[in-house]
């Protein structure tokens, strides 16, 4: 009997771990090692992002060291032609939160000298983060079930502890 109520409240705290996963927003350091400098080819950025969901709430690390900028713009015409325009005054790291009711598309590029043409540009979509939906990319499958199947289970759980109390 108390073992069984031990397990029951172990169940809990695995489903409020899991919870809590499912809605925890990720940060990505772009570029990985590399980190935002001028890439070794000019898909580099774009590999990298390719391989990732992005979801609103997530956080971008652009982490630097000599002389970048991060320009992020809505559209893809000045990014396609790598257009110099603004002068931006940001300090590495910078991280920025994405926001898909603000900006649903990012195209990320460097403003200086060639970079964005030699390949420091990437563009991403952010996702809208259901409570029913997938969470952010995770090992566990189990985080890919839907919330409600959590919520029904821990109202067993707590069903179970009460008869057994
Ligand atoms: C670009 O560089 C990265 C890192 O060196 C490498 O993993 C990737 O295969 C390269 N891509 C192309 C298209 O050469
Ligand atoms: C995708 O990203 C993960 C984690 O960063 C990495 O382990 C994996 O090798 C990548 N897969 C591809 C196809 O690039
Ligand atoms: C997006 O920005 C709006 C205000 O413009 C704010 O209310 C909302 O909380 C932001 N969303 C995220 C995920 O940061
Ligand atoms: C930025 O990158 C450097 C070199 O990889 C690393 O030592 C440093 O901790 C990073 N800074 C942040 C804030 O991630
Ligand atoms: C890039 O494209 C934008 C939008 O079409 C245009 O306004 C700008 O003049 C172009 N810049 C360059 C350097 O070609
Ligand atoms: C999110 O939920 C809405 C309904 O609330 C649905 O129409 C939409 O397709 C869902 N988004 C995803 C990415 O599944």
């Amino acid at each position: 009997m108390a073992s069984g109520m031990g397990l029951c409240c172990c169940f809990i705290v695995v489903v409020m771990a899991l919870l809590k996963g499912a809605t925890a927003a990720q940060t990505y350091e772009v570029g990985d090692s590399l980190g935002w400098e001028v890439p070794p080819n000019s898909s580099y950025y774009t590999e990298w992002a390719s391989n990732k969901t992005f979801y609103d709430g997530d956080k971008l690390s652009f982490n630097w060291t000599g002389s970048h900028t991060v320009r992020y713009i809505t559209t893809a015409a000045e990014y396609d032609n790598c257009s110099k325009n603004p002068s931006i005054d940001i300090g590495s790291p910078f991280v920025l939160t994405l926001n898909r009711s603000e900006q649903p598309l990012y195209f990320f590029y460097c403003t200086v000298n060639d970079h964005c043409k030699r390949g420091q540009k990437f563009s991403i979509n952010v996702l809208k983060l259901n409570s029913t939906v997938a969470a952010p990319p995770s090992p566990s499958s189990a985080l890919s079930l839907p919330i409600d199947a959590f919520v029904a289970v821990l109202s067993t759980m707590v069903t179970l502890v009460l008869i057994y109390i």
